[in-house]
């Protein structure tokens, strides 16, 4: 079986962009900024935020991080997000979530400016990955970290049924819409499943690519898959675990173990989807410097 490493393809991928952003330094004297706003203290998303942070600052662009207490209005946010959409240094903005239950998420979504939306949460940019507009949109980082990942392993996707497990905004939608289109590393039948879904390994056993974004650890073994399926594991999920030092351990959404005879490619967690994602989120702010400095 082969691993997709998405250690080794997010770090090829970060240091292509250094050179990008080195080069465009010189030509401009400016470098793209990212400001992650977190409201409240979400241990998983502080994480999140500060992986981002460092990730940046890697590459050479600049990070902000604005921390906001979970006692924040959901006006106080946006007010934050104007300032942010009218500074000229900032290029991407991104609020983590959950938001603390005061704040309405969509709200947020709308209130940032599409052309900083690097999540590509907001509905100018989903729209237009729906409509195959990829050039003129942003698209949300672990969709588009997946297709990097399809792409780089050269994984023959024209016409083959892939099936999507879950239907979340940030992943499953628009996953399951993205290899829909009539791209590269994607031209798929698609068969989007949920937690309404009736019998769901009768699916899950025809897809020739499967996509696993539950959010439930272990939730795809073996039986539900098809031999020679590629599966790509997007879950992060903490199990106990007494043998670790920590008592804890991440796994995915797929028993990956079980599945090593079964598929002939799949994405290890950790070290699969998630670094992906991250190198996305620089990929996208990348572009929304060059695209906002005309260097398009
Ligand atoms: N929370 C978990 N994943 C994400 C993400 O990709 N973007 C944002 N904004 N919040 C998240």
């Amino acid at each position: 079986m082969l691993i997709i490493d998405g250690k080794k393809v997010s770090s090829d991928l970060k240091a292509e962009m250094k050179v990008r952003v080195d080069e465009n330094r010189a030509a401009t004297g400016k470098v793209p900024g990212l400001t992650v706003i977190i409201v409240g203290e979400d241990p998983a998303s502080q994480v999140y935020v500060r992986n981002k942070a460092k990730s940046c600052v890697e590459i050479g662009m600049n990070s902000t991080v604005v921390e906001m207490p979970a006692s924040t209005s959901e006006e106080e946010l946006l007010a934050k997000i104007d300032e942010l959409n009218n500074d000229p240094d900032v290029h991407g903005i991104l609020v983590q979530q959950p938001l603390p239950k005061q704040i309405d998420e969509f709200a947020v979504t709308l209130a940032i400016d599409p052309a900083k939306d690097v999540d590509g949460f907001h509905p100018e940019n989903l729209g237009r990955l729906v409509m195959g507009h990829l050039d003129k949109c942003f698209v949300s980082c672990t969709p588009y970290g997946i297709l990097e990942l399809l792409g780089r392993y050269g994984i023959e996707t024209k016409g083959k049924h892939c099936v999507v497990v879950g239907r979340s905004n940030i992943v499953g939608k628009p996953m399951a819409n993205l290899m829909l289109q009539k791209l590269e590393a994607t031209n798929c039948t698609v068969t989007i499943c949920h937690s309404a879904t009736k019998d769901i390994p009768s699916y899950t056993r025809q897809a020739d690519i499967l996509i696993a974004a539950i959010g439930k650890a272990h939730f795809i073994t073996a039986d539900m898959v098809k031999p020679g399926a590629v599966v790509i594991d997007v879950g992060i999920n903490r199990i106990d675990d007494p043998t670790t030092k920590s008592g804890s351990r991440l796994v995915g959404d797929v028993d990956y173990d079980g599945l090593c005879n079964v598929a002939s490619a799949m994405t290890p967690v950790p070290g699969g989807v998630g670094p992906m994602t991250i190198a996305m989120l620089l990929k996208n702010t990348l572009q929304s410097f060059e695209r906002s400095n005309g260097l398009q």
